[in-house]
C-alpha cells in the first residue's frame, strides 16, 4: 500500500478501505508515513468528508493504536458521561453520585483543564487531601466498593488522535466533523464503558457555536458508537451562558454539593436528572426515562446521592470537613462586586468571556505549567432573562488582586442588557439516539 494511493483516492472523493485507514494510521503512530503525507490527506478529508462507514474505521483503528481500559472486573453495567465542554461546567460531580445512588458503576477517567478554568481532576483537587492518583487496582476496587472513583487518564490511550490532533491544530483541519467526532468518540471508547451520554453543549461558550453543528457533531458521534457496539446517546444542551452560577474551581465544587444536597435548584440540577436519567435507562436500572427522572430527583432531596459523594471524597483522601462545612474550601481574600450601570433585562452573557475573566483571576491555565489559584473565580448574580437595576452586581469577583481590572473589563463586556424583556433560555435542545 502507498500512501499517495490514499491520499489520490480521498482527494478524488472516494471512499476509503478499512485497511487503508488502519494503514495510514499505524503508519502516523509508528512514525512511518511522514507528517506532510498525513497533512494532505486530512485536508481531502477536511474538504470532501468521510461516510459513516469511514468514521467509523477511523475511530477504531484510532483505538486500537494504544492501550485500552478493561473494567470487566467492575460489577454491572458502566455508563460513561462525556461533555464536549464549557464554562462552569461541573455536571460529572452532581451525576456521578446520582446514578451511582441507584447501582450504576461509575468509572471515570477524567482530565485537567488547558483554558478558562480547571478540569474535573482541578476541581476535585481543590479539596484539600483528594488523591486522582489511583491505580487500575485501586480505581477498579473503589468503583466496586463506592459505585464511583474518578481518576485521571493513565496509560497511552489512543495516541494515535494525540498525534493527528496536534497535526491538525496547525494545518487548519480541526474544524471537520468527522475529525472532531473520532477524535472525541476514540478515547471515550478505549476508556471502556459499555454505554455512552454524550453531553454536546452548543452556544457563545462551546466548541460548537450553532445548534446545526452541534446536532450534526452529536448525530456523528452517536453513529460512531453503535458502529463500534457501544449505545451512545448525545443530549444537546446550551452553554450560551454558563451552567450554574459558579465559575471557578472550589466555588463550582461547593454549588455542585449544595445541588447534591437538594439545597439549590438550578439548570446544574436540571442537566444532571436529564443525563443522569438517560444513564440509568441505558444501564437498564429502569424502563422509562420518567421513572429514572422521579427516582434520580427524590435521591437529590433525600440526601442518598450526596451520600454518596461525601464517601467518595473520603475514599479518594479528600476532606470530608470541607464537604460538610462548604465555608472550608478554599477562598479568595476578595469579593468584588461588578455591577450594571443600565437597567433592563440580560439578554446575552458571552460565557467564553465570564470563562477567561475567571482564568484571569487564576482559576485556570494559560500554559501547562500555570498552578490554578482554586480560591478564586466568580459567582454570577444574574442570568439570562433576569431584570436588572442600575447598581445591582451582575456578578462577584472572588480575586486575591484587590483590582482584578482585566476581569472586570471581560465581565462588563460579557453582559448585554436590553430595555425590553428578553426569555430565560432553553437548557436542553434535543436528545439523539
Ligand atoms: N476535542 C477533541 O478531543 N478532539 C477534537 O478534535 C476536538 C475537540
Amino acid at each position: 500500500m502507498r500512501m499517495v494511493d490514499i491520499i489520490t483516492k480521498k482527494r478524488n472523493n472516494e471512499e476509503l478501505s478499512e485497511q487503508e485507514i488502519q494503514y495510514f494510521v499505524e503508519g502516523y503512530t509508528k512514525e512511518t508515513i511522514p507528517d506532510y503525507q498525513v497533512s494532505a490527506l486530512l485536508m481531502a478529508i477536511y474538504f470532501n468528508g468521510m461516510t459513516e462507514l469511514e468514521t467509523a474505521n477511523l475511530t477504531r483503528a484510532m483505538v486500537e493504536s494504544g492501550e485500552t481500559i478493561d473494567l470487566s472486573k467492575i460489577q454491572g453495567h458502566k455508563v460513561d458521561k462525556h461533555s464536549t465542554g464549557g464554562v462552569g461546567d461541573k455536571t460529572t460531580f452532581v451525576v456521578g453520585p446520582l446514578v451511582a445512588s441507584v447501582g450504576v458503576p461509575v468509572a471515570k477517567m477524567s482530565g485537567r483543564g488547558l483554558g478558562h478554568t480547571g478540569g474535573t481532576l482541578d476541581k476535585l483537587e481543590s479539596i484539600k487531601g483528594f488523591d486522582i492518583e489511583l491505580s487500575k487496582q485501586a480505581f477498579i476496587h473503589h468503583v466496586n466498593k463506592y459505585r464511583l472513583a474518578v481518576a485521571g487518564q493513565s496509560g497511552n490511550l489512543a495516541p494515535a488522535d494525540k498525534k493527528l490532533y496536534a497535526l491538525r491544530d496547525v494545518t487548519a483541519t480541526v474544524d471537520s466533523i468527522p475529525l472532531i467526532a473520532s477524535s472525541i468518540m476514540s478515547k471515550k471508547l478505549a476508556s471502556g464503558a459499555d454505554s455512552i451520554v454524550l453531553d454536546v453543549k452548543t452556544g457563545s461558550g462551546a466548541f460548537m457555536k450553532t445548534l446545526q453543528d452541534s446536532e450534526a457533531l452529536a448525530s456523528e458521534m452517536v453513529k460512531i458508537g453503535q458502529n463500534l457496539n457501544r449505545n451512545t446517546i448525545a443530549v444537546i444542551s446550551d452553554m450560551n451562558q454558563p451552567l450554574g452560577f459558579e465559575v471557578g474551581n472550589a466555588n463550582e465544587v461547593k454549588e455542585a454539593v449544595e445541588v447534591l444536597q437538594g439545597k439549590r435548584v438550578n439548570d446544574l440540577r436540571e442537566l444532571a436528572l436529564e443525563i443522569g436519567s438517560h444513564m440509568a435507562v441505558l444501564a437498564e436500572v429502569f424502563e422509562t426515562y420518567e421513572k429514572a427522572y422521579q427516582v434520580l430527583e427524590n435521591n437529590l432531596d433525600n440526601g442518598r446521592a450526596f451520600a454518596i459523594f461525601r464517601d467518595f471524597v473520603k475514599a479518594q483522601g479528600g476532606s470530608v470537613e470541607m464537604i460538610d462545612d462548604l465555608s472550608k474550601l478554599p477562598t479568595a481574600s476578595h469579593h468584588i462586586e461588578v455591577k450594571a450601570t443600565e437597567e433592563g433585562y440580560i439578554e446575552e452573557i458571552d460565557a467564553e468571556s465570564i470563562g477567561i475573566a475567571a482564568m484571569f483571576l487564576g482559576a485556570g491555565r494559560a500554559t501547562k505549567e500555570d498552578k490554578i489559584n482554586y480560591g478564586v473565580g466568580i459567582t454570577l448574580k444574574k442570568k439570562i432573562g433576569d431584570q436588572v437595576k442600575i447598581g445591582e452586581p451582575l456578578v462577584v469577583l472572588h480575586s486575591d488582586d484587590p483590582s482584578p481590572n482585566d476581569s472586570i473589563q471581560k465581565v462588563m463586556q460579557s453582559y448585554k442588557i436590553s430595555s425590553t424583556i428578553t426569555e430565560k433560555k432553553q437548557l436542553i435542545y434535543k436528545v439523539i439516539y
